[in-house]
């Protein structure tokens, strides 16, 4: 195979969770990988190295997606990267890091609605329109959404509120990048049992049985029933995919 018939793809927040699991069904597809993370450089050079392990090149760059300045920097990071790989550019760019913030309406503090704001809008927005100078034409881009902008929690209004402008701004992606032959998809996934829940299922353990009840399949999500929903969208078999939103929830809340 040609480098550049070798798929290259980005996965934000590639150092954990989600992001680790969708990086590693990529690779399993053939691509090769620059995942980002934004503290913990440990967890992503065990990634870099797992993704290594089954014979794709990868590379970790951190970023902090709500730091607007620092994006230009980190283009020519990713620049860097993809011309020691001898890469013409991107093909794939999965924008999936956030963080998660449990506020009621009528007690978010402004910061972290900003905080929200900044990491899964305004960052998401910013990113992929840097990324965009370094993508080749006919790749595409999924964006990583949730369940909550379907159905309704309590606690979820301001995180589920920014999912929401992304799911929108997704669309918009397919109208404007189609004459470039960029997809643009979103995976909305429903709850999953990892870090990012980590403290909410631990401070009451019986959110997971609620969850379960509620979820057509009768389980709580894990990591790993999402990373082959983006590693489709990324795919030839998905290549007529385009402007959707894919709920990979076991069906919850039906
Ligand atoms: N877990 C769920 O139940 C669930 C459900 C629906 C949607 N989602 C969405 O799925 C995505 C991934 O969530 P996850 O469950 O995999 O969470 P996670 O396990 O907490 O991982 C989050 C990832 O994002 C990175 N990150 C955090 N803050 C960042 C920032 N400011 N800039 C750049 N990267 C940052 C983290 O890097 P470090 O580890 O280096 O800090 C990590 O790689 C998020 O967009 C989330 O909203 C999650």
């Amino acid at each position: 195979m040609t480098q550049q018939a070798i798929k290259t793809t980005l996965v934000t927040g590639g150092s954990g969770g989600l992001g680790r699991e969708m990086a590693m069904q990529l690779a399993t597809q053939g691509h090769d990988l620059v995942i980002t993370y934004h503290s913990n450089t440990n967890k992503a050079n065990e990634v870099v190295a797992q993704i290594e392990a089954l014979g794709r090149r990868a590379r970790a760059l951190q970023l902090d997606v709500s730091q607007i300045n620092n994006l230009a920097s980190f283009n020519v990071e990713l620049k860097q990267t993809l011309a020691d790989w001898g890469k013409s550019g991107l093909d794939y760019l999965v924008n999936n890091a956030g963080i998660g913030i449990h506020a009621p309406i009528g007690n978010t503090a402004e910061a972290d609605f900003d905080r929200l704001m900044n990491i899964h809008f305004k960052g998401v927005y910013f990113l992929t329109e840097n990324v965009l100078l370094t993508m080749n034409d006919g790749g595409g881009i999924v964006n990583v959404s949730t369940g909550l902008t379907r159905f309704a929690l309590p606690g979820y209004a301001a995180y589920a509120s920014m999912k929401g402008a992304v799911e929108v701004f997704t669309k918009y992606l397919a109208k404007e990048l189609g004459e470039r032959r960029i997809k643009a998809n979103l995976v909305a996934p429903g709850a999953i049992d990892n870090e990012f829940n980590a403290a909410a299922f631990d401070h009451n353990p019986q959110i997971r049985e609620f969850i379960a009840g509620q979820t057509a399949l009768g389980r709580v999500g894990q990591s790993t029933d999402i990373g082959g929903v983006v590693a489709f969208l990324c795919s030839e078999a998905g290549a007529w995919v385009n402007a959707q939103r894919i709920e990979a929830s076991g069906g919850m809340f039906l």
